[in-house]
């Protein structure tokens, strides 16, 4: 999305809310290898509902982060997520690349909710209505990203002296990492469910094109909180709590049912989701769900995702074939980069012009 035509390697940075992550990536074989990686904490509320609130927190984070000096790269794509960007996929007559080039913002306007003139607008064709079947119409996936949002991301980034090269979407970064990952599975409907600190990333999937995407804003926090206001403990206390480390004199058995509650109203979030994509796509069956972000490893998630849709429910992998050392990287808890990894590889995967 929204790049530059350009061909080098680019640094994934992933600017989640509750902490940045960077993954630089070498080809090597006839895969990649992970040559940087880093993470590193944001201060609550610095990113809200998507929006950066404290550039000077967040282009701080940045900094730290690429203090790492195995980052080779200056270049960077981020992503962006919540109400910044419409994913939408329409239906249009057939006509060539080259007409719909220049047609495609006169056509975006009846589809999405802002003035044309604040947003970036990217498009891809998914089925071009020239095939056998030929319905005489072809469907594109217009994604329209504001461009005020934009800015804010590749502002923090420029702050911190990185150059922002590509800005693309997370639950698309999601779709590349898993591709890499899992390969093209053709006519499984796999739903990559990625689940941050303030917002759940979903983009159901069917061989290579997304059939629906949704960002569901509820994620982490919503546990934390909960932990803390029925406990009365500060957000750190709570946060530890969540992740079943101890704290002065409250067990992780006096968190669990809290955490059970909340995931209810998860599940209802997410039932939502599922009941849309049903009514709305081609498909109503899912296949398969995949598993990221931080939040995916509350206490039950996982069990409680797979007995209310019946569905398998695995954890998503981002180094299933990018080979990735651990200990190379000082990182003591793999399980943990392993969930929150996936966007950030994904967008180590796009190159400069990619889209
Ligand atoms: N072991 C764990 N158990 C429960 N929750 C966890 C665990 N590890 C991390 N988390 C939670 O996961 C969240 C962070 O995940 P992640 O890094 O994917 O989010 P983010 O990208 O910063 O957020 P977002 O994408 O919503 O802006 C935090 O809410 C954190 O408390
Ligand atoms: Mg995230």
């Amino acid at each position: 999305m929204f790049g530059f035509n350009k061909s080098k390697p680019i640094v994934g940075l992933d600017i989640g809310s509750s902490a940045v992550k960077a993954v630089e990536l070498k080809p090597s074989g006839k895969g990649y290898r992970v040559v940087a990686f880093a993470i590193e904490p944001i201060p609550p509320d610095s990113i809200v509902d998507g929006a950066v609130i404290d550039g000077t927190a967040v282009a701080d984070a940045i900094r730290r982060l690429f203090e790492n000096t195995a980052f080779k790269s200056k270049d960077v794509a981020a992503s962006l997520s919540g109400n910044a960007v419409i994913v939408k996929k329409i239906n249009l007559p057939v006509m060539t690349e080259a007409d719909l080039g220049e047609s495609i913002v006169w056509e975006a306007e009846q589809y999405i909710p802002f003035d044309v003139q604040d947003v970036n607008l990217d498009y891809q064709i998914l089925d071009a209505g020239t095939g056998e079947n030929a319905k005489g119409t072809m469907d594109v996936l217009l994604v329209a990203a504001k461009k005020e949002k934009i800015a804010d991301y590749t502002g923090v980034i420029a702050r911190a002296g990185r150059t922002p090269v590509v800005v693309d979407v997370d639950a698309f970064a999601l779709q590349n990492a898993y591709e890499v990952n899992y390969g093209i599975e053709p006519g499984a409907v796999i739903v990559l469910l990625n689940a941050g600190a303030s917002a759940i990333n979903v983009n159901i999937v069917s061989g290579d094109q997304s059939l629906f995407t949704r960002d569901i804003s509820i994620g982490g926090n919503a546990y934390t909180e909960a932990v803390q206001k029925e406990l009365n403990l500060p957000f750190d206390a709570a946060e530890q709590l969540k992740k079943g480390l101890p704290v002065d004199g409250v067990t992780f058995h006096d968190v669990q049912p809290v955490l059970h509650a909340m995931t209810e109203n998860v599940l209802l979030e997410v039932q939502k989701t599922f009941d849309f994509f049903k009514a709305t796509a081609a498909s109503d069956r899912i296949d398969r769900i995949v598993l990221s972000g931080g939040a995916s490893r509350v206490d039950g998630f996982a069990q409680a995702l797979q007995e209310r849709f019946g569905s398998a429910v695995v954890s998503f992998d981002p180094f299933r074939t990018v080979s990735f050392d651990p200990a190379k990287f000082g990182v003591t808890d793999p399980e943990n980069i392993m969930a929150t990894a996936a966007v950030a590889v994904g967008l180590a995967l796009r190159r400069v012009g990619d889209r």
